[in-house]
């Protein structure tokens, strides 16, 4: 027997801990999707034992929208737990405020968001005593809320509106001005539709992933594809905006895209709703105007937490009613308007 030199020795233990290592990763993604796999069939499992909807927003991760039973913007989402007559619970994939909507929408239902802190920091920038404050400034001024805000605030307004329905809202009342908050952006994108003043409030509220967006950068993609077709959401600055040949809500901009208009379209809004977007639209091309625009809120729902959510009957969300009876009335006035 030939004896290895120390040298030779670590020389051909390290060789080998590198097929391993490398044998390893290798299979890394096929575990991961088996594992994936599991879940989604323990997942569908569960929602079927347990009479359970689930619901996911546009900018929900890929594998959460391919799960759900419905997969929408903000409006649509409030009005398909308000339809669903079987379900004895609902899994609402989505923000704090969305769910917190449908909790209001639907007393008689059982609402769960997977992950409680997925929370909206825009619907944080008008906190009800700064309604009221506004208020106390313009009394015969109606308040207009935008859904992005927290029950209380909601409670304080004469009507919601989401970003697919707030220039009807707006047209629907007997005025000239209005309060709205808390997006400036979204503000002005109501101002230029209806003509009628538009006090935003807070002064420059915003939501921090819409921000992201630069006219500048739409116009270096629009220059390296020409023929692309340019869809981004109100939440998007005025600027932005400006460049845009389609804004509005994120199941609007599905729809649009769904038309025969283009084969390539750049897109300025949170990019989860790519996944959406090629699915449905197979043979076009979507290019995000820019591909950080990510909102980590949303992004908290998991697969994982689906599951726990489902099996444990996780993070009811609850509301009080003396602020649901009060955020209720504003939401139905708009919900009967968008009909
Ligand atoms: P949509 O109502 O268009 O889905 O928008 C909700 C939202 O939070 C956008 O950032
Ligand atoms: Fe809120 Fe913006 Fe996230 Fe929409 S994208 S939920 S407005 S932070």
């Amino acid at each position: 027997m030939t004896l290895l030199s120390p040298r030779c020795l670590a020389f051909s233990l390290l060789k080998t801990a590198k097929i391993y290592v490398s044998v390893f990763l290798a299979t890394l993604p096929i575990i991961k999707m088996a594992t994936t796999m599991t879940l989604v069939d323990d997942i569908l499992k569960l929602k079927k034992e347990k009479r359970a909807l689930i619901l996911a927003h546009n900018y929900q991760r890929g594998e959460i929208q391919d799960i759900a039973d419905y997969v929408g913007d903000s409006i649509e989402l409030c009005r398909r737990a308000m339809e669903e007559k079987e379900a004895r619970m609902i899994v609402f994939s989505a923000v704090d405020f969305m769910a917190e909507s449908a909790t209001i929408l639907n007393p008689d239902k059982k609402v769960f968001i997977p992950s409680p802190g997925a929370r909206c920091p825009m619907a944080r920038m008008l906190p009800a005593e700064e309604v009221r404050l506004w208020k106390r400034k313009y009394p015969k001024v109606p308040v207009v809320l935008y859904v992005n805000t927290l029950a209380e605030a909601k409670a304080e307004c004469d009507i919601c509106c989401t970003s697919a329905n707030a220039t009807k809202v707006v047209n629907s009342l007997d005025s000239d001005t209005v309060l709205f908050g808390p997006d400036e952006n979204l503000a002005w994108y109501v101002q230029q539709k209806t003509g009628k003043k538009v006090i935003p409030i807070p002064e420059g509220g915003f939501c921090p992933t819409h921000l992201l967006f630069l006219k500048e950068d739409i116009l270096l993609l629009k220059e390296k594809h020409p023929e692309a077709v340019v869809a981004v959401h109100p939440e998007c600055t005025p600027d932005v905006q400006s460049v845009a040949d389609f804004v509005g809500s994120t199941s609007q901009i599905c729809r649009y895209v769904g038309g025969p208009s283009a084969k390539k379209y750049i897109i300025g809004t949170e990019v989860g709703i790519i996944h959406r977007l090629k699915k449905e639209n197979l043979g076009k091309e979507f290019i995000p105007a820019y591909d950080g625009a990510i909102c980590p809120n949303m992004k908290l729902n998991t697969l994982e937490r689906v599951y726990l959510t489902l099996k444990e009957d996780r993070n009811p969300v609850t509301v009080p009613e003396s602020i649901a009876k009060k955020a209720r009335r504003a939401l139905e006035g708009m919900v009967s308007i968008a009909q």
